[in-house]
């Protein structure tokens, strides 16, 4: 949050997330090279290692992208998604490693251009079985280059939330790139049938957990529809809001959070403005929201971030009759002012 862009600061705990990924990769590493020197003692060391890198890319690529289905079904996931971005950048310079080893290994012996030659020393454009494979890890390669570019807060804040994240959707597609790499690899026997059994079980993961957690996003945004009167919504006796604290709640498609502190009851998008982190699983610290992903702070009442930020939210009328909750599902523009309900007056109202 900021009036430019606002880095997100090291902290302790970044620090240790990042230093048990590296030494998680350090460690696959070490343990396949060894594996497969033991299994295929023929194998030279640069083979091993262009094998080893372009595994250890593609695991990690798997576990980016169950982290997400994860953390929307289980809170305990969360921690793992609010510096994924590490984890990409990470998977890129592995895949980035594999991918000049092999260029390197196979392509520069020739007269041509070693990126020319990984897409014309196989030219069997013409057949599924032997379609050359590398030009699909190249491919993939380009568009994991340009989000791992992008990933700092900088580029999300000028590009703008939707197109930066539009731009990081097509981490899908270079999935699918990375997929044929390895298929079609494995059919030319280049690549083993084990890795191929592992990357059918891990598609099958990565499938299953989205679909899963799909349609557990579907049964939680199923609209309330307690309609009162003057168009408010009924959304739960004021004793289940914990102090500090937010239920969240479906209203005209969107979800809101509806927040209790200090004998008042307001009520904001649930979406923060950074990176969609949902703010009614975040508390009230120092008077304002913040953000369970990364810290960005807002005023319930206002939706607005505090100066000299400015990030704001949209916002809603909120009432409470005899001890219920009833918040109106219009939305005010982001950063509109809305008097809270004071419980002590509602009550004896
Ligand atoms: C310039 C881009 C790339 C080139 C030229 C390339 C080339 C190759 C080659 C030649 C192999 C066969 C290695 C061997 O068995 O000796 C291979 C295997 C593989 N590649 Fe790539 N690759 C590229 C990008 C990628 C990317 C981006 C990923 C994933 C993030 C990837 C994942 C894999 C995997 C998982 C294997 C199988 C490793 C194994 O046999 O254990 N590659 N690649
Ligand atoms: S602070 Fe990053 S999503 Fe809210």
């Amino acid at each position: 949050m900021s009036t430019t862009y606002r880095s997100i600061s090291w902290n302790p705990n970044k620090r240790r997330y990042d230093l048990v990924a590296v030494s998680t990769i350090v460690a696959f590493l070490v343990i396949v090279t060894a594996l497969q020197a033991a299994l295929r003692p023929e194998l030279t060391i640069e083979t091993l290692l262009i094998r080893a890198l372009g595994a250890a890319a593609f695991t990690l690529l798997q576990v980016i992208l169950c982290i997400g289905p994860l953390s929307r079904l289980d809170r305990p996931f969360l921690p793992l998604l609010y510096n994924r971005r590490h984890l990409g950048v990470m998977m890129f310079t592995l895949a980035f490693a594999h991918g000049l080893f092999s260029i390197v290994q196979f392509h520069t012996g020739g007269t041509l251009n070693p990126l020319v030659s990984v897409l014309v020393s196989n030219d069997r454009y013409g057949t599924i079985a032997q379609l050359p494979f590398q030009p699909f890890g190249l491919a993939a390669l380009m568009i994991l280059f340009v989000m791992a570019a992008t990933s700092h807060d900088f580029w999300l804040h000028n590009l703008t939330a939707p197109v930066w994240k539009a731009l990081h959707m097509c981490v899908y597609g270079a999935y699918a790139l990375i997929l044929s790499h390895v298929m079609f690899g494995v059919f030319q026997g280049e690549i083993s049938r084990i890795l191929g059994w592992a990357l059918c079980a891990g598609v099958l993961t990565v499938f299953t957990l989205h679909l899963v957690a799909a349609r557990h996003e579907a049964m939680r945004d199923r609209e309330n529809t307690n309609v009162k009167k003057d168009g408010f919504v009924d959304v739960c006796a004021v004793d289940e809001i914990p102090e500090k604290r937010a239920v969240v709640t479906c209203l005209s498609g969107e979800r809101v959070a509806v927040f209790r502190y200090d004998g008042r009851i307001s009520a904001i998008s649930n979406v923060c403005q950074h990176q969609n982190g949902p703010l009614g699983e975040g508390r009230i610290v120092n008077d304002c929201v913040v953000c369970p992903w990364h810290g960005y702070e807002y005023q319930p009442a206002t939706g607005a971030s505090p100066a000299p930020f400015t990030e704001k939210v949209p916002t809603f009328d909120v009432r409470v009759r005899a001890g219920r909750v009833l918040v109106h599902p219009q939305p005010h523009a982001p950063g509109t002012r809305v008097e809270p309900a004071v419980l002590i007056e509602a009550r004896t109202a």
